[in-house]
């Protein structure tokens, strides 16, 4: 198969693969930058980024200065496009949001709740607004809000299938029926939805779907289908340039299929982990009773969380696994070696490129 560049707004990338946002510093400046370099987009993201100390005493502060170290570095890795992930739940999504774009960021993705207000974040046509929807009807509700609200268009639309990594769209029930809510099934019902906002505003809204992404294989499958590209995440933990802990990776290379599972996050969303020591201590109901100096989600509900979230997955980035949590996407567990992007660029480019047209 020829493979066709990715185009959001004026950025155009020759592989259509976004590596996609891991929070709490699974991707940090080094890895998006050596994804763009090799010709995706990489994507920083923004919720975790401070250190867990100082953020007890100025969150936010500490959030913003971290996000713009980790901007800086990227930029002096790569020249390639780097997009920020911001996470609708988190209090100071606006903050990070207008913080991306101070720091000359042109592309911002969010999702973990339908970013319906984001652009009233960002006013500035230049920087490409990116919802992250898991249905037809979720991208029809934010594309209908915002063209009414703020007579804009989203310039892509990211597609989170069930089987992604960290937190999902999905509902226990949902969940319950993998195939019915399967990339293939849902990719045709957001083109359609976006469709019309496409002949509205005269341009195309790039559909870009992940979720257990794994092949080359599956990218050309996907274009095929109608995506313009693929947004992969697990697949680049277990990179020399991804800067978590090498516990965190050696989980990975270690689960098996059955050591995938799914818990409910106290952000009151489903998550997809692996069950390491720290999991086996929460279904034993022996964690220590948390207190929350941070106030980092929204959403959380301090008074009946088991543990603290952000904390977890900070202690997983250090390696930490009797305290750690490890998000992952369904097919860890097919992950054997650590890689460098460049191999793995490699692979998938080849695998794309392998698949009859
Ligand atoms: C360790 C990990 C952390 C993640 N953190 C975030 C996040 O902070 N924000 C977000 O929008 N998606 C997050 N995701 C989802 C990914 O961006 C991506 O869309 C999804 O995992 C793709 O599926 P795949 O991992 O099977 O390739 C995370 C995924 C993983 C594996």
């Amino acid at each position: 198969m020829k493979i066709p560049p990715l185009q959001i707004g004026t950025i155009t990338v020759p592989l259509p693969i976004i590596q996609g946002g891991m929070g709490v510093r699974v991707s940090l400046a080094g890895l998006a930058a050596a994804v763009a370099n090799e010709g995706g987009i990489g994507t920083i993201a923004s919720v975790g980024l401070g250190d867990v100390e100082d953020s007890k005493h100025d969150f936010d502060r500490v959030s913003r200065e971290a996000l713009v170290f980790e901007i800086q570095r990227a930029r002096k890795l790569t020249d390639g496009p780097i997009a920020v992930n911001i996470m609708g739940v988190l209090s100071n999504a606006k903050d990070l949001v207008q913080t991306s774009v101070r720091e000359g960021i042109r592309i911002i993705v969010s999702g973990a709740s339908l970013p319906l207000k984001l652009p009233e974040m960002v006013n500035d046509d230049s920087v490409y607004l990116v919802p992250i929807v898991s249905s037809g009807r979720a991208a029809d509700i934010i594309l209908k809000t915002w063209d009414k609200r703020y007579g804009r268009t989203a310039d892509a639309v990211v597609l989170e299938g069930p089987l992604a990594g960290g937190h999902l769209g999905f509902s226990a029930e949902e969940m319950g029926d993998l195939e019915g809510h399967a990339l293939s099934v849902l990719l045709p019902k957001v083109l359609a939805a976006v469709k019309p906002y496409e002949d509205k505003w005269g341009r195309k809204i790039p559909v870009i779907a992940g979720g257990g992404v794994f092949t080359g294989e599956d990218i050309a499958r996907l274009l095929q289908a109608g995506a313009s590209g693929a947004q992969l995440a697990t697949r680049f933990v277990c990179t020399h340039e991804c800067e978590v802990a090498r516990e965190f990776k050696q989980t990975y290379l270690d689960a098996k299929e059955e050591d995938i599972v799914i818990i409910k996050s106290p952000v009151g969303l489903l998550g997809r982990a692996i069950r390491n020591p720290f999991l086996k201590n929460l279904e034993n109901d022996t964690l220590e009773k948390i207190s929350c100096p941070y106030k980092c989600l929204a959403t959380c509900d301090v008074a009946h969380a088991r543990y603290c979230i952000a904390l977890a997955l900070s202690n997983a980035y250090r390696g930490d696994m009797e305290k750690g949590l490890v998000f992952c996407g369904q097919n860890a567990h097919r992950i054997h070696e650590i890689v460098s992007v460049k191999e793995l660029m490699a692979e998938l480019k080849a695998g794309i490129e392998a698949y009859p047209d």
